[in-house]
């Protein structure tokens, strides 16, 4: 959506995978969706680093609403929020953040909180361009194919109405099955900032593996639609949370940052470790995942069993592919660097994966530095045809940051 916002990945927190719709403030008032769980996770953002790096959005998700006032207006629930939701967002603004609030194009929402049909779809906006909302995640539950592909049109043009740059998360894709005919990724762009394609994330290491496999096996279709201004979402990060473990936790933040992915994390930052907190705060994981040039990377071809069977090929990348288990990422960033991924599928031990640039589809008459967004460890003077060996932790990742030094044949500096 040409709206100016959103050039590159949204960055923030979003509170559903984490909290979803803990009501109960009586029993759990820390943890309930309430004002003071936003306000409090707006002071974690501001204070720790957060906001400083990025992470500007301070997302609600379902479980706000109380209702519906005497003229048809959205409210929150008047115990959970007892000061309005034009306070969260001066709150949010006087922190230098940014407040999401979440609304269903339905009759009501995945929790069963009222929804905005269509005959409320302009007076819901209005209300959150009233209450200076920053952004709109629209979801489908409780609708029709036909009210989806009336009302996120509708939504669009009513939001743009307002005159209050909004950014529009759309969740429509999600609820035709992502992907074209039923899904028009072309109008998509030209309606939404981001759209969630596929299923919701769940905080276990096979959900992520499940959103994963999904976005590979269609990455033809879905890595041309991103760009500045219209992403595609593979959901929330779940690192901080429990059921990821250290290396998981550094392979999601890497896969999802080399899919330019949005980066909203989903946790407790008020309780967050040192360790979790060094993988969601890495500058130079932050620097690639909002790459100017926007563009959304993938992994490279699978080679066929075919080649496998008959491969003795020195330069056949097939057979070590489907030996090792070993996948590798691309995502092409400005001045010619490239971040790379290398993630193992393996269950057994960490292992020695020998490759070369060349073997990666790299061609080049340049000389290489790759740098190790983990560890900082610089790998100077690769040309294409040198081999590396790389150790690669079982459901773990190396992530490169590549970028050429000079031409080949020219002397060092
Ligand atoms: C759907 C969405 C989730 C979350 C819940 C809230 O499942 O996909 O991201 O917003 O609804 O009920």
């Amino acid at each position: 959506l040409e709206n100016g916002l959103l050039r590159k990945p949204p960055m923030g927190w979003l509170a559903w995978e984490r909290f979803r719709c803990n009501t109960d403030c009586n029993e759990d008032p820390k943890n309930c969706i309430s004002e003071r769980l936003f306000m409090e996770m707006a002071d974690r953002l501001a204070q720790d680093g957060w906001r400083d790096l990025g992470y500007e959005y301070l997302n609600i998700d379902d479980c706000w609403i109380g209702g519906r006032d005497a003229k048809g207006n959205l409210v929150p629930d008047p115990k959970r929020f007892p000061n309005g939701m034009a306070f969260l967002a001066d709150y949010a603004h006087s922190l230098g953040l940014k407040l999401g609030i979440y609304a269903d194009m339905g009759n009501f929402t995945c929790m069963g909180y009222p929804g905005t049909t269509l005959d409320k779809v302009v007076q819901d906006a209005q209300t959150f361009a009233k209450w200076k909302v920053d952004m709109l995640k629209l979801d489908g539950c409780f609708s029709t194919p036909e009210e989806r592909a009336e009302g996120y049109p509708k939504m669009a043009a009513a939001l743009n109405a307002t005159g209050r740059p909004i950014a529009f998360s759309c969740s429509w894709p999600a609820y035709e099955g992502g992907l074209p005919p039923e899904v028009n990724y072309t109008l998509l762009a030209d309606i939404c900032n981001l759209w969630r394609n596929y299923d919701d994330i769940e905080d276990s290491w096979s959900s992520v593996l499940s959103i994963l496999d999904w976005f590979v096996t269609h990455q033809d279709i879905l890595q041309p639609v991103a760009g500045p201004g219209h992403w595609n979402d593979p959901d929330m990060l779940l690192i901080g949370n429990f059921g990821l473990s250290f290396e998981q936790a550094r392979a999601q933040m890497a896969l999802w940052t080399v899919l330019a992915a949005p980066l909203f994390m989903s946790t407790d930052l008020r309780t967050i470790s040192a360790q979790n907190m060094d993988i969601l705060q890495n500058p130079l994981m932050i620097k690639i995942n909002q790459d100017p040039l926007g563009i959304q990377g993938h992994r490279i071809l699978k080679l066929h069993s075919v080649e496998v069977s008959t491969g003795s090929c020195f330069d056949c990348p097939s057979l070590a592919w489907e030996k090792s288990h070993i996948e590798v990422y691309v995502r092409p960033l400005a001045s010619e660097a490239s971040a790379i991924v290398f993630f193992s599928r393996r269950t057994d031990m960490p292992y020695p994966y020998r490759t070369s640039l060349a073997r990666l589809n790299f061609t080049s008459s340049k000389v290489y530095e790759a740098q190790n967004v983990y560890t900082g460890d610089i790998i100077s003077g690769l040309q294409d045809k040198t081999n590396f060996t790389l150790i690669i932790n079982p459901s773990g990742v190396v992530m490169w940051y590549l970028y050429p030094i000079r031409k080949l044949g020219t002397p060092q500096q």
